[in-house]
Parts: C-alpha cells; structure tokens; sequence
C-alpha cells in the first residue's frame, strides 16, 4: 500500500556531470518496494515545484533500511533535488505503481536500459541476482560518459554488456543492435526482456521481440502529477488489439505493462 513517509536523505552523490545518486533512510519502503516501482517526490513546501516528481526505486536494502534513487537533473524539481544535504527530510509517497514480473521458469531474463531507463532495471537485476537467475544486462547511451553508475552495475552478478553511440564504451551503436544480435544466440522461449528507456527505444524492443517470438515488459516514464490514478494526468493509449482498449494510466495501471499492451505510435 502507498503511504507518506518521511525520509532522512543520508548520502547525494554526483555520479556525472548531470546525474544523481540519493540515498534515503527508508525502512517502510525498503521493505515494501518492488523493482519497477516508484516514488512521487515532494520537492519542497511552497508552491514551486507544486507536483511531486516521479522517480524509480533503483536500489532497496532492506537489512539497512536504505533506498536509492539514480535521477537526471531535468528541471527546476530534479535541480532542488540534486542540491539535497545528508540531514534533509524529503516527503515520499509511494511505493508506487506496478512491479516486474518474474520470468518463466527456466528463462533468461534480458534487460535493455537506455540511459536513465537503468534506474529500474538495475533494481530488477539486483533481485533477480539475489533469488539466484543471473540477468544478462544491455545498457546502451549515447557516450561512455551518460552510462552512469557502472560502478554499481559492475558489482551485480550479472552478464553485462555496453553499447555507445560514440563506440567510447563498449559496442558502436544502440542498445537495440545489441539486442538483435543477443537474442539471435537465445532460443525465444526460453528468454524474457524487460526494457526501460526513451520510447523510440522501446518500440524498437517491442519491434525486435515480436520478430522472434520473444515475450517481455517495458517501462514507460511519462509525465505525472499525482502518481496514484486521481488526475488522469498520465493517460496513455491502450493498443486497440489489447483485452481492454481504451488509456492506460501509467501510474496505476503501469510504469510496467507487458508487450502490446499500450499503443507506443500515439
Ligand atoms: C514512473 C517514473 C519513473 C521515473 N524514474 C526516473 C528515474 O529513476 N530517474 C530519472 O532521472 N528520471 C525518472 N523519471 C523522470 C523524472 O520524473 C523527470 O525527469 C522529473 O520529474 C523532471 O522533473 P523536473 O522538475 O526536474 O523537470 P521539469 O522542470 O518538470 O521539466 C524539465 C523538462 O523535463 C521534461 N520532463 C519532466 N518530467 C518528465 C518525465 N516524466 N519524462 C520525461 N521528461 C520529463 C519536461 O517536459 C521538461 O522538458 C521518471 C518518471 C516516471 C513517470
Ligand atoms: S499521475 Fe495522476 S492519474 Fe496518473
């Protein structure tokens, strides 16, 4: 169940030039969230920014009642955000929205993050580790730089691998290249990709599945204000081929909805 909690920011790294890493003392939530979900944050009292913002749960530990958040400094909410001191009070509903679903017995879990999209699924990877299914972890951006946290990511049991635009880390070209060729090694029902990142990239994961026959779940970060299904604010259209056309919130009925599900053309 969401809930307001109070919590004590402990530690706001700058990981690069642009991104964030908070952490939070946050015992409720550390318990409660489950990858893919996500916390509405009040930025400060007073009436700019008046919305809360939205931002992936990328790491819960719950032995230490810790969450963290990796976020990009966007506007004026991610700009106050990003100048949080360890000792601030920060006002977080959540945890909100719906989880990852856990694949098939048996199968490969393929995550593909592009640039920030990596908020959710390094969480994703972290439980997925731990209940012992190594993921294998595409993570594509433009430069070596915008792949932020590989620190993190390289202390995940995974099998990861980089693509770059720019070729100045891992792989030239974009994440959904690096897809293609993964998946033409993988037999399709024994795989399950999940994705998050900007949406011409999740059409092309959806494209590239649905060439071979493999299943899986996006992400999807649209704007919201409320977070919890009150505003309408978040619509987005459902695929007219799905059991219940018509929109789709994102926050309630997503940020993870399955393959086909919402309409990525509108
Ligand atoms: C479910 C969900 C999870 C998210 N998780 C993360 C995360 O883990 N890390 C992260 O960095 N960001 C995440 N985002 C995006 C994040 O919420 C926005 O970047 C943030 O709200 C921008 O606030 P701002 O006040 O800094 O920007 P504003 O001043 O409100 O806007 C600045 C610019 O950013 C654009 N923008 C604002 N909100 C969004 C959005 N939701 N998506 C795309 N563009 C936006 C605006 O159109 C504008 O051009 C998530 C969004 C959603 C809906
Ligand atoms: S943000 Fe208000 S309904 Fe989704």
């Amino acid at each position: 169940m969401p809930a307001l909690h109070a919590c004590l920011v402990t530690c706001n790294e700058q990981v690069s030039q642009t991104v964030f890493r908070l952490t939070l003392h946050a015992p409720d939530l550390a318990l409660a969230a489950a990858p893919g979900q996500f916390v509405n944050i009040r930025i400060q009292e007073g009436a700019v920014p008046l919305w809360r913002r939205p931002l992936s749960v990328y790491s819960a530990n719950r032995d230490a009642g810790s969450l963290r958040l990796l976020f990009e400094v966007r506007g004026v909410g991610t700009r106050i955000l990003a100048a949080s001191r360890p000792g601030t009070t920060l006002d977080v509903l959540g945890p909100l929205g719906t989880a990852f679903l856990a694949p098939p017995r048996g199968a490969l879990p393929v995550l593909v993050a592009g640039g920030l999209g990596i908020a959710p699924l390094h969480f994703w990877a972290e439980e997925l580790a731990r209940a012992g299914c190594r993921p294998l972890l595409l993570f594509g951006a433009r430069t070596a730089e915008a792949l932020c946290a590989l620190d993190d990511l390289r202390r995940l049991d995974s099998d990861l691998r980089l693509a770059t635009e720019d070729g100045t880390e891992g792989m030239q070209g974009m994440v959904t290249e690096l897809l293609a060729t993964t998946l033409a090694e993988q037999p399709p029902q024994q795989t399950m990709v999940y994705a998050c990142g900007p949406v011409p990239m999740l059409r092309e994961v959806e494209r590239i599945c649905a060439a071979r026959a493999v299943d899986g779940q996006i992400c999807l970060e649209t704007l919201m204000a409320c977070g919890f299904g009150a505003c309408m604010g978040c619509a987005v259209a459902a695929r007219s081929s799905s059991p219940q056309p018509g929109y789709k919130l994102v926050c309630k009925d997503g940020p993870v909805f399955n393959f086909g599900e919402v309409d990525l053309e509108r």
